[in-house]
């Protein structure tokens, strides 16, 4: 028999690149299911066939985009995730899990690359109109760790410099820093185990809330 959470909960996952976050998205997905909750666990960007589109442009590296056009395509991409998935799924009752939302997009676009932090939270709110995370898991890691954990496909992190991702990573928890109370910071470097014990005590505490 599936429960539906009682309430809308909306969960999203942020972090560098490497932190951790699908890893721990899909265990939170897979223990919230054996609890027997209608859950439902999508990514950013993606999740939708024009969404789904939107990420190939996005990450295909032979596109050499400019920052404000690849800032509008992740808000196009989140508009439409936002309006065709999360919230009809909301509305039925279904926990929704999102790897990455608008929190990753101020993070890159506006402290990495140094667009107006600013216009992006307009923009991000923008796509997604009052639809907003409940909760927000940021899994910080020191960039080596990060990198470390990537193997192969680090080339792509390395393509960017490591003083862009030093700017996401502080970009995140100043984000964390003035939202304490949807965004809660667990320190990634620990092991899958540990991480996930943190996360699923902060989870258990807002769904029995
Ligand atoms: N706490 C951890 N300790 C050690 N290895 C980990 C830990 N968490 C995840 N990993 C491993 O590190 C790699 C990256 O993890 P994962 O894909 O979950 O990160 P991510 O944040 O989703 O990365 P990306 O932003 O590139 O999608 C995977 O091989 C995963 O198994
Ligand atoms: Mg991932």
């Amino acid at each position: 028999m599936v429960k539906p959470s009682g309430k809308p909960l909306f969960i999203t996952f942020e972090g560098i690149d490497g932190c951790g976050k699908s890893t721990q998205a899909l265990m939170v997905f897979q223990y919230l299911s054996s609890l027997g909750y209608k859950v439902k666990l999508l990514r950013e960007p993606g999740s939708t066939h024009v969404a789904e589109k939107i990420r190939a442009i996005l990450l295909d590296k032979r596109n050499h985009i400019a920052d404000m056009t690849e800032l509008l395509l992740y808000e196009a991409s989140r508009a439409e995730l936002t309006a065709k998935e999360i919230a009809p799924l909301l509305a039925k009752g279904t926990i929704v899990l999102c790897d990455r939302f608008y929190d990753s997009t101020t993070a890159y676009q506006g402290f990495g690359r140094r667009l107006d932090t600013r216009m992006v939270r307009g923009l991000n709110k923008v796509a997604v109109g009052d639809i907003n995370p409940d909760l927000t898991f940021l899994y910080d890691i020191d960039l080596k760790t990060a990198l470390g954990r990537l193997g192969k496909s680090k080339d792509r992190l390395e393509s960017q410099s490591k003083a862009f991702f030093q700017r996401v990573r502080r970009g995140f928890l100043e984000i964390a820093r003035k939202d304490r109370r949807r965004v809660k910071v667990i320190d990634a470097a620990q092991s899958i185990e540990v991480v996930f014990e943190e996360t699923q005590k902060i989870l258990l505490k807002k769904l029995n809330k």
